[in-house]
């Protein structure tokens, strides 16, 4: 699905499904996560790859470093349209154009809350300033763009009669796609039909426009609400990959996908998502955000394919089916180790199994993670392909460029009567810090001396390890978010040892706030 200014409306067939991918915007409001530009623009083109329709980059007006994301993905990233989020301002409607309007297939979408509670206690307005709002913005967005995109923020709390006003005044005045949000997660499915019913039965040319859905998980109710809405003739559905975002999150791509496909021969819906993209865009997102995907999470979850009592594992190796409703191969699990390297393992087969694995890292990061490797191999005899994949997404994601600080060694001591102390050394341009310090454990310790050969003020204040593969020699993936001057930093290190990884992840956030890669985050964002 591809829209240019020209498109006065974008318009899927009978049983095409939009897919608007909000993970930059939406899922990257949720606390923590805070992504350089180079970092959004890579899990763009991702997304694209994936064949999302629409890719909703952000919210320019929040700051300039949402602005400079959005404006280089849209310069950027080609086949999907580029979505950018503005309030019904019209500073904001302008800058949002601004930041999109080099794109191959533009869109601006903006927002208003329509509900008696945002009205009164949030926007502090009337009905009908809501209403003259919507009307202005969404004349404004219509003389820069055909593809206009409205949306009624908690829209399920709003009484219907309004609703029903504001979305005939955002149709009258050029809107393309209108999208009723459950924001709060409030709604239940046969609610969330019932007002999808209304609005279409009642608003004048509901059939030219494109209705949209946008659910978040507060009830766990976010797939659910969106798939009966699109049951219902919503033709446009808002996801973000891993259901990441505000709270307890929004609708997962992965889940809506792989419901869609799976329900085919029933629900007749489709998508030009490209399945076997799914798993590779997961661990893109989760390595960037610093958000692990939890094990039993639908689809994607490391367990989600895994059988562990002796009667599904018969099941399974007599007939896959018995068990497993999705094929692990449609969404990009290749079902078992491909790749496995070890310490005799030349530079060579290192790049080779990157590039099969989709990386290419450039010849700086490639000599650190080929160092890396070389150390992770001479403790651990074989290195498989997750493996790999956590080591060049550590790399990838280290914010290593140019005069940012390179782990070298730790050394940790302690026991339960003695307490916990590191020594960290690290290096910068040539020139070597060393530090100990102590801690409330191992890894507080390791964090402390980091912090102090850095000199940096930081302090860990999240902190997840997951085993990249199953077994005691497992390759820890640790996952951190540091506070640094008020700035929250999110960061991976792997390694053999739980202790190292978490140093290096911790080097990682601190390298990222050094070298001004991190974004400052905002409090302003819907
Ligand atoms: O949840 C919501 O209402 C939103 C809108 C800004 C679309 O994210
Ligand atoms: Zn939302």
């Amino acid at each position: 699905m591809k829209t240019s200014p020209d498109d006065a409306v974008v318009n899927p067939s009978a049983d095409h499904v939009v897919v608007l991918d909000t993970t930059l915007r939406d899922g990257e409001q949720s606390p923590g996560i805070a992504l350089s530009v180079n970092e959004k623009v890579e899990i763009a083109e991702q997304l694209a790859r994936l064949g999302v329709d629409v890719i909703e980059a952000g919210f320019p007006a929040a700051s300039q470093g949402d602005f400079d994301g959005v404006e280089a993905i849209a310069g950027t990233v080609h086949g999907s349209v580029v979505a950018a989020l503005c309030r019904t301002k019209p500073a904001d409607v302008e800058r949002a154009w601004d930041a999109i309007k080099h794109a191959d297939h533009p869109r601006l979408h903006t927002f208003i809350s329509t509900s008696p509670i945002h009205r009164e206690k949030k926007l502090r307005m009337t009905a009908d300033q809501v209403l003259a709002e919507t009307v202005r913005a969404v004349a404004q967005a219509k003389t820069y763009c055909g593809d206009v995109e409205f949306s009624a923020e908690d829209a399920t709390r709003t009484e219907l009669d309004f609703l029903v006003d504001v979305f005939a005044a955002a149709v009258e005045n050029g809107a393309t796609t209108i999208n009723v949000p459950d924001t709060v997660g409030f709604a239940m499915p046969q609610e969330y039909v019932a007002i999808l019913d209304a609005v279409r039965a009642r608003v004048p040319r509901a059939e030219e426009v494109v209705w949209s859905v946008h659910c978040h998980n507060d009830l766990g109710l976010a797939t659910a609400n969106s798939l009966a809405a699109l049951r219902a003739g919503a033709r446009q559905v808002e996801v973000c990959v891993n259901g990441i975002g505000e709270r307890a999150g929004n609708t997962a791509l992965e889940e809506i996908v792989m419901a869609l496909r799976t329900h085919h021969p029933t629900l007749g819906l489709t998508t030009q998502v490209d399945t076997r993209e799914i798993a590779r865009t997961s661990r893109l997102v989760s390595m960037l955000s610093g958000y692990a995907v939890q094990p039993n999470k639908a689809v994607i979850g490391a367990n989600a394919f895994s059988h562990e009592s002796g009667i599904h594992q018969h099941g399974v190796l007599m007939e896959r089916t018995t068990y497993e409703i999705m094929n692990p191969e449609d969404i990009g699990l290749t079902g078992g180790s491909t790749i496995v390297l070890g310490k005799h393992s030349g530079r060579h087969a290192f790049v080779d199994a990157l590039a099969q694995l989709g990386f290419v890292l450039p010849a700086e990061s490639l000599d650190r993670a080929f160092a890396h490797f070389k150390e992770m191999a001479d403790r651990k005899i074989t290195l498989t392909d997750s493996d790999l994949v956590a080591l060049a997404t550590e790399e990838d994601t280290s914010g290593a460029v140019g005069g940012v600080w390179s782990f070298n060694s730790i050394a940790v001591s302690g026991g339960t009567d003695t307490a916990p102390q590191a020594s960290v050394r690290i290096s910068r341009d040539g020139e070597t810090a060393e530090a100990d310090a102590s801690g409330d454990g191992m890894i507080d310790a390791a964090c402390n001396a980091v912090a102090k050969a850095t000199g940096v003020d930081a302090v860990l204040v999240a902190f997840q390890v997951a085993a990249v593969t199953p077994g005691s020699d497992a390759v820890g993936d640790v996952s951190v978010q540091v506070e640094v001057a008020g700035q929250t930093v999110s960061a991976r290190g792997v390694s053999t040892d739980v202790v190292e990884a978490s140093a290096r992840a911790f080097l990682h956030a601190v390298n990222k706030v050094v070298s001004g890669t991190a974004l400052p985050r905002r409090t302003d964002k819907p």
